[in-house]
């Protein structure tokens, strides 16, 4: 199965664009995250062209923040969506345009929020009327309004792994549906504040297009009393579609964008969206090199990636596709299980898997350039791996691997 027309077996081959990927395990070392550049254009450009009502796509930084990822989304005129300081400190440092973030998040504390106004966002999405506090006040203390929007939870079931659902009512995010109107009334009483938008975000790896029409149905409604009462001018609908990891049957971009168009497209607002698996996570693969094969209850496969690389599987009990990166021994596959070198038991990529390899072999993972290096950790004391971006037959490193010295920078002897 192929995920992108830019991860394709030539022959027995994986490549990269034209790279062979091979090639650059051998260049750069492993584990090792590649990228390709048109894959990821090419997703953000399904959202943007896609799109009939004035609108800004703002990449969710979260999924996948290096530097050149999120410069080539600043390229292609992408705004971004950001959780925490170091995010917009990043988008700045990659050229990103500061009036086109939106920041999410419950938590955001009173530095981060004098960091945003300095760098001058487009709007808070705030959850809670002790945020809208905060804001109000750290805005006052510098003869500013701060541009804000509620994120508003509308009750959706998301029908995603429950980690990653966040728009039920018993979800830590956003507004309760009931209490809506009354915080909006709250904010509008608060002097440092200037209500621009409402916002939702219902979860991640949305597999089919009915949770997102239950959410712009009940989101029509509000945006339209609220633009009587306040004027404002967005309507941020949060993350983007699921992507497939199997053979999901994920609906294709433009359909959910004409979903969009047909609740929005009469109201006169702009929309916002905040896609980060389907910007990135096909556009990204991980390759690990075999280290050791050994018999027990099952096969496995004993790789040198492992859950401080991709924590995914074990968080949770994510499938993503396995295979061989030169395929030329498949007939000879065996059932097996796909561990990393961690004292973990839930260290593993994947179960039950055909995979025919000898020690030294290369795996590739697919689907691996969302919530990949971004969420990896330095556990068990490994360096984070290498990251490269191809582009047809050049590649670039875009993070160097790191050394072992890296990992105690900042720490001191008594
Ligand atoms: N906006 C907000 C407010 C979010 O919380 C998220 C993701 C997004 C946008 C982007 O959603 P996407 O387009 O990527 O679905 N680590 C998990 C996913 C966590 C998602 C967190 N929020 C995973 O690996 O599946």
């Amino acid at each position: 199965m192929e995920y992108s027309d830019h991860f394709v077996y030539r022959g027995n081959q994986l490549y990269a664009e034209d790279c062979s990927v091979a090639d650059l395990a051998k260049k750069y070392g492993t584990p090792l995250y590649i990228y390709s550049h048109d894959s990821l254009k090419q997703a953000f450009l399904n959202y943007d062209t896609n799109l009939a009502v004035p609108h800004t796509i703002c990449y969710s930084v979260k999924a996948n923040s290096n530097l050149a990822v999120l410069q080539l989304m600043a390229s292609l005129g992408s705004g971004f969506d950001i959780v925490s300081k170091g995010e917009l400190a990043r988008v700045v440092a990659a050229g990103g345009d500061p009036s086109k973030v939106v920041y999410s998040g419950v938590g955001k504390r009173d530095d981060e929020i004098r960091y945003a106004l300095e760098k001058g966002i487009y709007c808070f999405n705030a959850e809670s009327k002790m945020e809208l506090k905060t804001i109000s006040d750290v805005a006052v203390s510098m003869n500013l309004k701060a541009p804000v929007a509620l994120r508003v939870n509308p009750d959706v079931d998301p029908h995603t792994h429950h980690h990653i659902a966040t728009g039920l009512k018993t979800s830590k995010f956003g507004v309760a549906w009931e209490d809506v109107l009354n915080v909006y009334e709250y904010a509008s009483s608060l002097p440092g504040l200037q209500i621009k938008g409402v916002d939702c975000h219902i979860g991640s790896q949305i597999a089919s297009l009915s949770p997102f029409a239950e959410m712009a149905e009940k989101i029509r409604t509000l945006a339209v009393t609220l633009k009587e009462r306040y004027g404002i001018e967005f309507i941020d609908v949060g993350g983007g579609l699921g992507i497939n990891y199997d053979n999901d049957g994920v609906p294709a971009t433009a359909d959910y964008m004409k979903l969009l168009e047909s609740y929005f497209k009469d109201l006169g607002l702009r929309l916002v969206l905040e896609p980060g698996r389907s910007v990135v996570g096909n556009a990204g693969i991980l390759v690990t090199r075999v280290q050791y094969l050994k018999q027990g209850a099952s096969n496995f496969i004993i790789v040198d990636a492992g859950m401080n690389d991709m924590i995914r599987p074990a968080l949770y009990s994510a499938w993503m596709n396995i295979s061989e990166v030169d395929r030329s021994g498949a007939s000879s596959a065996v059932k097996s299980t796909v561990v990393g070198p961690i004292c973990e038991s839930s260290d593993k990529l994947g179960e039950d898997r055909l995979l025919a390899v000898k020690q030294g072999d290369l795996l590739v993972q697919f689907s691996a350039g969302a919530y990949g290096f971004s969420m990896s950790s330095n556990y068990n004391s490994r360096p984070r791996a290498a990251e490269v971006m191809v582009k047809g037959d050049r590649d670039f490193e875009i993070r160097t691997r790191e050394t072992v010295e890296d990992l105690w920078r900042g720490e001191h002897l008594l």
